[in-house]
């Protein structure tokens, strides 16, 4: 009754803040501020595509690599941005839009390394800036990743800013996306995003889960492999689709309904802004130059010889033990199981696909046994199963909504 109570509570709270947030979208500008609404240009977030290149740390002080970006940003970049990075260049006077002044401080201050990185691959042919009428060509094509890494560290020069150039020495670079974090993220995952938030214990007493901890290294929702921090399209679809609450024998009052919300409402750039904040907040983020993922190939056709070899596997490869014999979630270790907190956590009620916080698709599935649940007792079996295993496994798993049958051959 009274978790009941607690539950509805915290439910209320938090429709009342979402609320809030969505009828007045960040009205504090103060901190959120851009540089764009001072003339500069819209340092919008990095599309997916790019989130995920950080430019290694080493590389902005690096002076061979400075070096080779002052050879490069002569032959191709000075007729616009001119000899000392005003933006002067002979061509770029004449420009309608007009090169940015990189000596401006607070205008690369602004500029995160992704961004930085995707406006000299994509130029001025991607929106808002093709819309503007920019003449900033695409330099993909010409250079290789490392020479536009080489560039960006010369131009970084010209702010005089000697440091590499990462979030924790430029605050102003997260600044909306921490704005955002305050009004909607904070109550549960905590003020420094350590999962620390008042919410949190009101959504599962004593229990897990409880928020993410950002700032450490261990993150649930990944297609990267066992030991790694997800990329930001996993934070993207985490955001986007919110988390349920798994079910299982020590869920009260909670069952399948959502303990972190959905935020598909919430307009794409400020959740990218919002993740950038959430990423600035782990070093870790920052530390691999290229993020590598778990490939997961088309699903093969599903068979009654699959659901034969599931049946099997789940049996030999101990999900049992956890799951329990039919995939209620009450396998003999069930009650005994604890997450990196040391709190009581359920092995999931794997009849109920419908609550799968990680994806109820033959794919999504596939995804979870390759990465495990970092934090959680669910183990990686990228190292134990073989491709076709795998599969007959993800099959069989959600075939246990139907007593462990094919659709076609539920009467089997
Ligand atoms: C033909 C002229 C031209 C050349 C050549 C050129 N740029 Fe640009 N660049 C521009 C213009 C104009 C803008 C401002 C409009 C925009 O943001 O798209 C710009 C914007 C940029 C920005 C975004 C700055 C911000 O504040 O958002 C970066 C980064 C950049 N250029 C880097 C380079 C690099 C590196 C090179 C050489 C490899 C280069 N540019 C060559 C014209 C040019
Ligand atoms: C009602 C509380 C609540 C709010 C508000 C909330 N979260 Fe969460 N969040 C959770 C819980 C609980 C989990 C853990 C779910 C689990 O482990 O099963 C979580 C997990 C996450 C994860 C998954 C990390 C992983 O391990 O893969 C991300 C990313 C995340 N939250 C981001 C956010 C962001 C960004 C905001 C604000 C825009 C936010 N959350 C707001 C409760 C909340
Ligand atoms: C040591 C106990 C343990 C074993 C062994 C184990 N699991 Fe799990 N599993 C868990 C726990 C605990 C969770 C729930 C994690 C959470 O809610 O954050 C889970 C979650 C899952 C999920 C994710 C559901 C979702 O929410 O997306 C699937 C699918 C799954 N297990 C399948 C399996 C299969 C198949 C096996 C055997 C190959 C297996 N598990 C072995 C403990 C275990």
């Amino acid at each position: 009754m009274r978790a009941k109570l607690f539950t509805s509570l915290a439910i209320g709270v938090l429709g009342l803040l979402v609320g809030l947030w969505l009828v007045r979208p960040p009205a504090t500008r103060a901190n959120g501020d851009k540089h764009d609404e001072k003339g500069g240009h819209a340092h919008v977030p990095a599309p997916l595509e790019y989130a995920d290149v950080h430019v290694p740390l080493s590389v902005w002080t690096d002076a061979a690599m400075i070096a080779r970006g002052k050879e490069i940003y002569t032959t191709r970049c000075a007729v616009c941005h001119g000899d000392q990075g005003d933006g002067k260049g002979p061509a770029g006077v004449a420009l309608p839009l007009k090169p940015p002044d990189f000596r401006a401080k607070d205008g690369v201050a602004e500029m995160r390394d992704n961004y930085w990185f995707w406006r000299v691959s994509e130029g001025g042919q991607i929106e808002p800036f093709k819309g503007k009428g920019s003449a900033m060509p695409p330099w993909k094509g010409e250079l290789s990743v490392d020479d536009r890494w080489a560039v960006m560290a010369y131009q970084h020069t010209f702010s005089e800013h000697h440091g590499p150039h990462v979030p924790w020495e430029h605050p102003g670079s997260v600044a909306m996306g921490r704005d955002i974090f305050a009004m909607a993220c904070v109550p549960c995952h905590g003020v420094a995003g350590k999962g620390d938030g008042s919410v949190g214990p009101m959504l599962a007493p004593r229990r897990a889960p409880q928020p993410r901890d950002f700032t450490s290294a261990e993150f649930k929702f990944r297609s990267t492999p066992s030991g790694q921090l997800p990329t930001t399209a996993d934070l993207f679809r985490t955001l986007t689709e919110g988390v349920r609450s798994s079910g299982g024998p020590l869920t009260i009052g909670l069952r399948g309904q959502r303990i972190m919300p959905s935020f598909r409402h919430m307009p794409v750039g400020q959740r990218l802004e919002v993740l950038e904040y959430v990423k600035s907040l782990n070093r870790g983020f920052r530390e691999l130059g290229v993020v590598k993922t778990v490939t997961v190939p088309a699903p093969p056709t599903l068979t009654p010889e699959r659901l034969t070899r599931g049946k099997q596997l789940y049996a030999d490869a101990e999900c049992m033990a956890c799951h329990g014999e039919r995939g209620r979630g009450d396998g003999p270790s069930a009650p005994t199981l604890k997450d990196n907190r040391d709190l009581p956590i359920a092995a999931t009620d794997l009849t109920r696909p419908e609550r799968f916080k990680n994806g109820a698709r033959p794919e999504d599935v596939y995804r979870t046994l390759v990465t495990g649940l970092a934090g959680t007792p669910m183990p990686s079996y990228a190292d134990s199963l073989e491709l076709d295993q795998t599969w007959d496994l993800a099959y069989y798993v959600l075939s246990l909504s139907r007593g462990g049958q094919t659709a076609e051959t539920g009467s089997r």
